[in-house]
């Protein structure tokens, strides 16, 4: 199976964590997001664990939220130790719910409203992650109302190409995110926080994108990062505390993709930057990294029920399904591959070739196209592995379809984690 948390049980079904996913399906109903809980867990220790090893002192991960977020995603965060990024006051309020400590928070995002940042100072965020000169006047002001001095990063952009989807890379000189070092603007933006009163400027950070499979771009990346570090402590005396690699290791969606050395990538990762910064003869920085995908993606399927298989002889068979693009949008998006299957045929041999079509109306609403399953007749279960990430974060009510319920298991247990929303949900905030 493609991760280590997926079976298939006597009955020929499939198992994620222990658990038959035939009987969530009976019991919780279709479409169904599941999370496997101990594989979270999991990804958070392997990574902290290099991290550990591997790292300078005081080096941590950052959870990004973004990849999955529901209350109880913090829970599991914070009994793990894990610090997190937050991309909106939505996040923020989530986190806050769930009582995870704001001072452990990173508030990421190009275009932060003025009304999110001052909850943000209120709430006492730990870090801003600042990516726009309008942003910090605004930190500065509304810290200095509160008498308070808030912590800062600034979002620096050391142009790396990192070949992946463009949709998701973030590293280059013209891209939306972050301040250009090339330009001399990141250096001029260092010098007018350190002038700034109400603001402590701990570290830098970038992000080069997304769904990356090797170290190369992560080493480039911490070289540029260096080279600018060195150049501005030879100007200013300012060195980082903390120096932020973003996150961007990729998972494996189908059989094709590589399988990685995570941990080994983190030790190349650590001995490039003391390597680098003894070059430059510049304090080694603890390392940030803020995992997304790697934290969550394995660790969830959607289990969806066919409604209805389609031959177009000679052309095309689609096998459609209860859900579509409003419970995941990837395909639509950047035409993300995932491999699929029958979960009450699991053992069956994946010998039907089709395209997966959502529900929606729109002919872009497809799960995968050249897609290998059993072969599906109505009201069989097709399940989509690794959806744990950028799914349900990303689900919609196009066509006020409701989103799925969402199921966690654990210890051979199942909870449910978020529920379905009910058409009542669905009219909540209209006015008749
Ligand atoms: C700033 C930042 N950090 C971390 C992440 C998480 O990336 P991934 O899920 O690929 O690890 C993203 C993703 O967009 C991001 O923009």
């Amino acid at each position: 199976m493609l991760h280590s948390n997926l079976t298939i049980n006597n009955a020929g079904h499939l198992m994620l964590g222990g658990v038959d996913v035939v009987e969530l399906a009976v019991k919780y109903g279709t479409p169904l997001y599941v999370m496997d809980e101990q594989r979270i867990r999991e990804n958070c220790r392997l990574y902290k664990k290099a991290m550990r090893e591997h790292l300078p002192h005081g080096s941590k991960p950052l959870y990004a939220s973004k990849a999955l977020c529901y209350a109880g995603i913090f829970k599991v965060m914070k009994e793990e130790g894990m610090a997190v990024d937050i991309v909106s006051a939505g996040e923020l309020y989530t986190a806050l719910r769930a009582q995870f400590p704001a001072e452990n928070m990173y508030f990421h995002g190009n275009s932060k409203p003025d009304s999110e940042i001052e909850y943000a100072i209120n709430a006492g965020v730990g870090h801003f992650v600042v990516d726009s000169m309008e942003e910090l006047e605004k930190i500065d002001m509304h810290a200095g109302r509160k008498r308070a001095i808030q912590k800062v990063l600034l979002r620096v952009t050391p142009n790396i190409d990192t070949h992946t989807h463009k949709k998701i890379a973030t590293g280059t000189i013209d891209c939306k995110f972050g301040t250009p070092i090339e330009t001399g603007q990141a250096e001029e933006f260092i010098k007018t926080i350190l002038s700034k009163k109400n603001v402590r400027i701990d570290g830098l950070h970038c992000h080069v994108g997304s769904q990356i499979f090797d170290e190369q771009p992560f080493c480039q990346a911490l070289e540029v990062m260096v080279d600018f570090i060195a150049q501005v402590y030879s100007k200013t005396g300012w060195t980082p505390e903390y120096l932020d690699m973003g996150g961007g290791f990729g998972v494996r969606y189908t059989e094709e993709d590589p399988v990685l050395d995570y941990g080994g990538w983190i030790a190349k990762i650590g001995e490039k930057l003391k390597e680098a910064c003894a070059e430059k003869g510049i304090p080694v920085p603890a390392l940030l990294l803020e995992p997304g995908r790697f934290i969550v993606a394995d660790a969830g399927i959607t289990i969806y029920s066919v409604t209805g298989v389609k031959e177009i002889p000679g052309h095309a068979s689609y096998v459609a399904v209860d859900g579509g693009m409003t419970d995941n949008p990837r395909y639509a998006l950047y035409e993300a591959k995932y491999t699929m299957l029958l979960a009450n045929k699991a053992k069956k041999p994946k010998t039907y070739t089709c395209t997966v079509a959502g529900r929606c109306c729109e002919s872009g609403d497809l799960l995968g196209e050249n897609i290998a399953i059993q072969k599906p007749v109505k009201g069989d279960l097709l399940t989509v592995l690794t959806t744990g990430a950028y799914n349900y974060s990303m689900a919609s009510n196009y066509n006020r379809v409701p989103r799925p319920a969402m199921v966690a298991v654990k210890d051979g247990r199942d909870f449910l984690a978020v529920r379905r929303e009910s058409y009542e949900d669905l009219i909540a905030l209209d006015t008749l």
